[in-house]
């Protein structure tokens, strides 16, 4: 299997839309109510809103591609750019995305590998993510990569309160 990640830049706006579309919907639908999803998605990956973290030198985007084709994308925030005040010690990885033909088949430990190197590259002591206390399939790969739970904040799906699981490892 030839893979291989590539940063995105303000040029990948569009595949990176539909990446991020396409991978939430499959994994949020089935536990969500259409209204939510659809104010979720408007606002979390209309143009302006992506444009404006591509071009955020605190976070960083990666798209994986397997023989070509674009199987998932990963997210990470440094910084001000990370979605709680983690200081500037710590890597957020705020997105891990494979699609559903891809899963289970190494590459989302790929892109956790690439969220690791930049994390000892930029010299963080601590990497850390939030993830929806009932997505399990993440959390049991979190849990796989040696993530530990330490805290848990609120989220805002549409008008819905949801409970993210706060985990940490030291990279
Ligand atoms: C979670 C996700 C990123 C994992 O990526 P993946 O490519 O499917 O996982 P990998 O094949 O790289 O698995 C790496 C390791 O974790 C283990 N693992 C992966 N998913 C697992 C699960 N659901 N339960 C238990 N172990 C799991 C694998 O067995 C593998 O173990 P190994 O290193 O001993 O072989 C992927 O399934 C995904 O994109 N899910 C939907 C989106 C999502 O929920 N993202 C997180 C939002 S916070």
């Amino acid at each position: 299997m030839t893979v291989t990640i590539k940063e995105c830049t303000r040029e990948d706006l569009q595949l990176l839309q539909e990446i991020s579309v396409e991978t939430f919907n499959d994994t949020f639908k089935d536990q969500n109510s259409p209204e939510n999803m659809k104010a979720y998605l408007e606002r979390a990956f209309n143009s302006n809103q992506l444009q404006k973290e591509l071009s955020n030198s605190s976070s960083a985007f990666y798209f994986i591609f397997c023989k070509e084709e674009i199987a998932g994308y990963l997210k990470v925030n440094m910084n001000d750019a990370q979605s709680e005040k983690m200081g500037d010690e710590s890597l957020e990885i705020e997105r891990i995305y494979i699609r559903n033909s891809y899963q289970r088949k190494g590459l989302g430990k790929y892109l956790f590998n690439k969220a690791m190197e930049t994390a000892i590259r930029q010299n963080k002591k601590k990497i850390w993510l939030g993830v929806w206390e009932k997505n399990e399939n993440a959390i049991d790969f979190y849990k796989k990569m040696g993530f530990v739970q330490t805290g848990a904040h609120s989220f805002y799906m549409g008008d819905e309160e949801q409970i993210d699981v706060i985990m940490t490892k030291t990279p």
